[in-house]
């Protein structure tokens, strides 16, 4: 039977930190034994919001090394840059006829974004759903794993194919639908006492962290006062540190500090430095694999080129025959 074929991107906007890892790279790592999976870091996306020209190629080039020290593996997935296969900009620019202003507009990706930067409201912001979309459907992807705040731009994706289908009279594009990842959406809590681990939040713990770091950053993790009354409600900075304490021990430990903490016996110093250990154990051994990578200049292209070489031979095809529905005839 063929494999189904699963798309995803990261945006090349800095380091990726234990939210990437735990959200969304770790099931990529998973996905390649089932699918065919093709992966990519998404650098023209990034312009949108980041258009500082002198991070961009180590953006890209750290992240490919992230990837792979994580676990993807170029023989068993096609994984490759945006911007290493133009044929997106041609799908996207012939996609872009098909996507209306009053739904680009309403989009809450794009009005967050908006509001944060509003002497920069271009039109590549108002238009990344259809980049997006253009990044899926040439490769005719089924399933797509994203986040959340990613399901409605996956949404349009789907509208952008039923439209473009029923429009031409064919069923050309696939419709992609979000992967559930196996088990329970996990959401890496910040270190901050509440929200997210994210970039713009600052609170990131980066996967290439060294060991003091991870130490100190855990260490000015916010508490409350330590519990005085058994059975006396949770707080939200303390749940968010068993969150990150049951994803990086082992059940039994996290178990312990659970009870230590409904008889009130709990120190939270003890418990910062499990959780501490703990996201070593994980994030080093991937640490030393990127700092070999990162080095490695020749095999980094060798992975781009390689990459870029599969996937603009697939995607060619689905071009030609996007430029055939739509009338468009070389001389
Ligand atoms: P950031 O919020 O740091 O900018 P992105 O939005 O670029 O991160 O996220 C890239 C991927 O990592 C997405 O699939 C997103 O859902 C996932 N992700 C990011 N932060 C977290 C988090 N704290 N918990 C779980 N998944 C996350
Ligand atoms: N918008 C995605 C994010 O911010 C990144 C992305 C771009 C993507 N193109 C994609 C994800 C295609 C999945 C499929 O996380």
């Amino acid at each position: 039977m063929e494999k189904k074929i699963v798309l995803s991107g990261i945006r090349a906007t800095g380091h990726l930190h234990l939210g990437n890892y735990y959200g969304a790279l770790r099931n990529f790592v998973e996905m390649q034994q089932e699918y065919d999976c093709r992966y990519f870091i998404a650098d023209y996306h990034s312009l949108t919001t980041q258009p500082d020209a002198s991070l961009l190629n180590d953006n890209v080039r750290s992240i490919l090394a992230e990837y792979l020290a994580a676990g993807l593996d170029p023989n068993r997935c096609m994984l490759y840059v945006q911007s290493d296969v133009p044929e997106t900009c041609e799908f996207y620019t012939l996609l872009n006829m098909h996507a209306y202003l009053g739904e680009l507009e309403k989009t809450v990706a794009f009005k967050d974004k908006a509001r944060k930067q509003p002497n920069n409201v271009n039109a590549g912001l108002l238009t990344y759903p259809v980049l997006m979309a253009a990044d899926i459907l040439q490769h005719k992807a089924h399933y797509v794993p994203v986040g959340k705040d990613q399901l409605q731009h996956l949404e349009m994706a789907r509208n952008f194919a039923n439209r473009f289908n029923h429009f031409y009279g064919c069923d050309f594009l696939v419709p992609p639908y979000p992967y559930e990842a196996k088990g329970e959406p996990v959401k890496v809590p910040g270190l901050d006492g509440s929200g997210k681990m994210g970039k713009s939040e600052g609170n990131c713990i980066f996967l290439n962290d060294d060991d003091r770091t991870v130490e100190r950053k855990v260490r000015k993790a916010v508490t409350d006062m330590t519990p005085t009354e058994p059975d006396s409600p949770m707080s939200e900075p303390i749940q968010n540190l068993f969150v990150l304490l049951r994803l990086v021990a082992e059940k039994s430990v996290a178990d312990q500090y659970l009870a230590a903490w409904n008889d009130c016996s709990i120190r939270y110093g003890d418990l910062k430095k499990e959780i501490a250990q703990g996201i070593i154990k994980v994030i080093s051994p991937m640490r030393e694999r990127y700092e070999q990578l990162y080095a490695d200049t020749d095999y980094l292209n060798k992975v781009r080129r390689e990459g870029a070489e599969r996937v603009r031979a697939i995607v060619r095809e689905s071009l030609d025959e996007m430029r055939r529905l739509m009338g468009i005839r070389m001389f």
